[in-house]
This record gives C-alpha cells, structure tokens and sequence, in this order.
C-alpha cells in the first residue's frame, strides 16, 4: 500500500481558525458577542473599496488581470518601487506558501521566532523542510540568537516585525545588525503586515535592504489596516530576480479582480486609513489604563492587538469570557491575544475581565 502522505505532513498541527461567531453562539446560547480574536479592522473595510467591488461585479465573467497591472501600478507608485520588484498573494500568507515552494530547497533550513505567526512553521513543514524556531526574549525577535541560529543550510529567516501574537518591534539598529550577519545568499522575509500602526520612530525601514540588492521579501496585507481581510490579497516587494521566480511558482489568477478592485482603491483612502490607526490608538490608551487598575501583566504593543500573562491557566479565562459573548484569542499556556476593538467592544472587553477574573 503506498502511504497517503508524507509524516512530515502527518505532523502538521492544523491551523485553528476562530469558529465562526453565529457557531459560537449556537454552541453557547448566546447571541451578540463581540470578536477580538483574529486582528481584525474592527470599524469595517475601506468605503472606498467598497465602492469599488460594486464596479467589477458586472465584469466577474472575466478571468482577473494575472499580472494584477492597475493594481502593481498604483503599489509602486504609492512606495516608490518598481512593478516587477512587486508580488500578489492571496493574502500575505499565500505569498508565505510561495515564497518556502520557490526557494527552500531540499537539505535547506529556515530559521523563525517562537512564537511568531505560526504560519512561518507550517509552510516549512507542509514543504517537508526543516525549521530551527528561536524563542521570542522579552516579547521581542531575540536576533542575535536568530543569527547565531543561522548554518550553511539556512535558506530563509522569518521576521514578523511587528510581531504576532505580541505586538512588539524589532528596530533599525537591531534589525541592521542582523542584516550584517546574514549570509547574501539567505533571504530574509520580513512581514510587516501591521506596519501602518506603528508609532515607534525607530521601526526599520526595510526598503534600505532592498536598494542595497540584498536577498529580502517585505511581506504587506490588505487585511489589516484596509479591513479587506475576507477579500484574500496581500502583496510583497523583492528584488527583481526573486518576484520572477515566485511568479512561476504561484497559480496564475491567484488573487480575483474583485479583491485586486477593492484593494486599488483602498490604498488611495487615506482618510479610512487615518481613522482605523486613530480608534487604535484610543483604545490602546484606554486598556493600558485599565490593564494596569486590574494589575493584569501586558506588553506594550505596536500592532492591532494586545498580548496579556495571566499568569494562569489562559483556556479557563478565554472560556469564562467566551460565554459573556468576548472572543479572545488563548495564545500558549498562561498567555491570551487581544484585538483592540472600538470603545464599546473594548469597554465590554474589560468588564468581562473583571467579571471573570
Ligand atoms: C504577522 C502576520 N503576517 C501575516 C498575516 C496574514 O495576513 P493575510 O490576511 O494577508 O494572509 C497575519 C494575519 O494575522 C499576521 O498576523
């Protein structure tokens, strides 16, 4: 009998999305709960895109642009990049996909943090390949570690900056120090897909590596900031010689015109942009004030979200606030995730807590 599958892929623990919210509630006899649990634009997509998936539905009979043209066009000129330097990805985390098939060859390793976005890990094992996970030191990218992680078979560093689950930031020092020990041959993908929240002065700019012709992919979302996380598009810059051969690798209409559409019109609609950082920012305020009344432990964060120590069992919490109708997000053993939400949902958030704790 010939095996179904790989043990590599056997080993593979399956991703676990969020059920959906009316499944929740079925379960839980309740209803009007509140999701803070998958980093979410919590005031709704770009009015703008919107407006735009009304105008290409008469067209859907059409195969999308495959070279997403108008959309790399308006990338391009929005960061000052070249089209071909430009890739699309049915979300960042196909382009994740892309980029472990394209370029981690057998016998090659990859090196991310611990944790991290886990999607890092599941693409290397769904690739068969091996990968040398760094634990996080005080919340952030240990790398000075992950250099010293680094081998002759390393291929490809992950570097989600800001991190997930813990919002933090890996800075322009930090991050080109690293880059000084990075072999040119490996290549670093940095995934900066909450990078419009940041406010520290010293995020990297990771264009820089970019010019200098170093082997690095910046991963970027529509998902996030943009509210167009249901639409599916995510979009990357690389040297030129790398998007060529990820291009042969992804399906040749991986991101629908709908998504392409939307998303066009979303990166000119600075004012939705400007409004989703300002209700962070508020509400970021306003649960570090209440956070620190309830002398719960967090780490100050750069992102969308919030990571909480509880300093106990996470799943009791995460279940007792589950059936006040708040969706959280239980990340390791003591440690939970938190979507900053808008003030009524934040407000809930934290009564729960109290409630709960
Ligand atoms: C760090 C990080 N990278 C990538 C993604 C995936 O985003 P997308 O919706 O573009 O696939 C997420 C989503 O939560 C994320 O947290």
């Amino acid at each position: 009998m010939k095996r179904l599958t790989s043990k590599k892929i056997e080993s593979i623990t399956p991703y676990a999305p969020g059920k959906p919210v009316e499944e929740l509630e079925r379960e839980l006899g309740i209803s009007g709960s509140i999701k803070l649990a998958s980093n979410e634009n919590p005031i709704g997509p770009s009015p703008k895109g919107i407006a735009a998936i009304a105008d290409c539905i008469k067209g859907l009979n059409r195969y999308p642009d495959g070279a997403a043209h108008y959309l790399k066009d308006a990338i391009s000129e929005k960061f000052g990049c070249s089209p071909p330097e430009i890739i699309l990805g049915n979300g960042s985390n196909e382009l994740l996909d892309i980029i472990v098939r394209t370029f981690l060859l057998e016998g090659e390793e990859a090196v991310y943090a611990e944790p991290s976005f886990v999607v890092y890990k599941m693409s290397v094992q769904a690739a068969g390949r091996k990968g040398i996970s760094v634990p996080l030191k005080d919340g952030k990218h240990d790398l000075a570690a992950m250099a010293d992680a680094i081998n002759e078979r390393t291929k490809i560093i992950f570097i989600a900056n800001p991190n997930n689950p813990t919002g933090t930031i890996n800075t322009q020092a930090e991050i080109g120090a690293f880059m000084a020990r990075v072999p040119e041959d490996a290549i670093v993908v940095v995934d900066e897909a909450y990078f419009e929240y940041v406010t520290n002065p010293e995020y990297p700019d990771t264009f820089k590596y970019l010019r200098d012709g170093r082997n690095i992919i910046i991963l970027r979302t529509f998902s996030k900031v943009y509210g167009l996380a249901g639409l599916r598009i995510g979009y990357g810059f690389a040297p030129a010689r790398l998007v060529d051969f990820m291009n042969r690798v992804r399906a040749p209409f991986n991101t629908n015109s709908i998504a392409q559409a939307a998303a066009m019109a979303a990166l000119s609609d600075d004012e939705h942009v400007r409004r989703s950082v300002e209700v962070n920012e508020e509400g970021k305020k306003y649960l570090y004030a209440e956070l620190t009344k309830m002398g719960v432990d967090y780490l100050p964060t750069q992102a969308n979200f919030i990571w909480m120590d509880l300093h106990k069992v996470a799943r009791k919490l995460y279940d007792a606030l589950l059936r006040k109708g708040v969706i959280v997000r239980p990340m390791g053993p003591t440690q939970i995730r938190v979507t900053i939400g808008l003030m009524p949902e934040n407000e809930r958030f934290v009564k729960a807590m109290r409630e709960v704790s």
